[in-house]
């Protein structure tokens, strides 16, 4: 990852799949992915609501896209054919891009998930993380009580602790943290682990 000027990646296909970022126009496709999915994704996603609209979709993929342009957050869209199967991306929630690390977040379509598409989706993006993009650290973020999600980290590990002082959290700076028996990083005021994977 060249730190001036960087480039992201726009797309990959892989697995039948392509792996994108979002365009003006996905909207549609969006909004009828999450309104589907709201029983699916609101248990784990703070964001998740029952009733977006198309243009309140429209407006969030012209966000991301225009973020992503401008390398400040990478928002990516997961799509089988024409359709819209889930969201992952790579945020830079641990600082800024200098620094080559970055958190993997994802939703599944509750129509596709269980079927093996957030395990593939996490191994697409790992491997096209640290290959292509040039991060050196990607980190995994879960509730500890969010199954799916530990699965889906725990077959694409091995993850490991973070080496060296844990930047603090921008959402949580109070957040304390310690290591679990596992070698998990913890975060306990939101009982969530994050998992860190450096270049393989
Ligand atoms: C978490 C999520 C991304 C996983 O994607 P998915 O496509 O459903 O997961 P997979 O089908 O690849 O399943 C992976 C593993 O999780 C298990 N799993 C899937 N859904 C499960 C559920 N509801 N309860 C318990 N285990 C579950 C699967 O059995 C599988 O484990 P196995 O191989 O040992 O059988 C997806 O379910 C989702 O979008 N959840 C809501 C949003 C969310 O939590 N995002 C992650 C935030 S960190």
């Amino acid at each position: 990852m060249a730190p001036s000027p960087f480039f992201a990646p726009a797309s990959i296909s892989v697995d039948g799949l392509t792996i994108r970022a979002y365009r003006p126009g996905d909207g549609p496709a969006l909004q009828a992915a999450l309104v589907s999915s709201y029983e699916h994704l609101q248990p784990w996603m703070l964001w998740a609501t029952p009733d977006d609209t198309v243009e309140a979709a429209e407006a969030r993929c012209r966000r991301c896209a225009a973020n992503y342009l401008l390398n400040k957050d990478f928002t990516l869209g997961v799509w089988a054919g024409d359709e819209l199967a889930g969201g992952t991306g790579f945020h830079l929630r641990d600082g800024p891009l200098e620094w080559r690390s970055a958190e993997i977040g994802m939703w599944i379509r509750g129509s596709y998930a269980g079927r093996g598409l957030g395990t593939r989706v996490l191994r697409a993006m790992l491997a096209w993380g640290f290959e292509d993009w040039g991060w050196a650290r990607l980190a995994w973020h879960c509730d500890v009580r969010n199954i799916a999600s530990a699965r889906v980290a725990q077959k694409n590990g091995p993850w490991h602790a973070r080496a060296g002082p844990t930047p603090l959290n921008h959402n949580h700076p109070n957040t304390k943290r310690h290591h679990d028996e596992r070698g998990l990083l913890v975060a306990d005021r939101r009982s969530q682990v994050t998992a860190y994977c450096d270049v393989r």
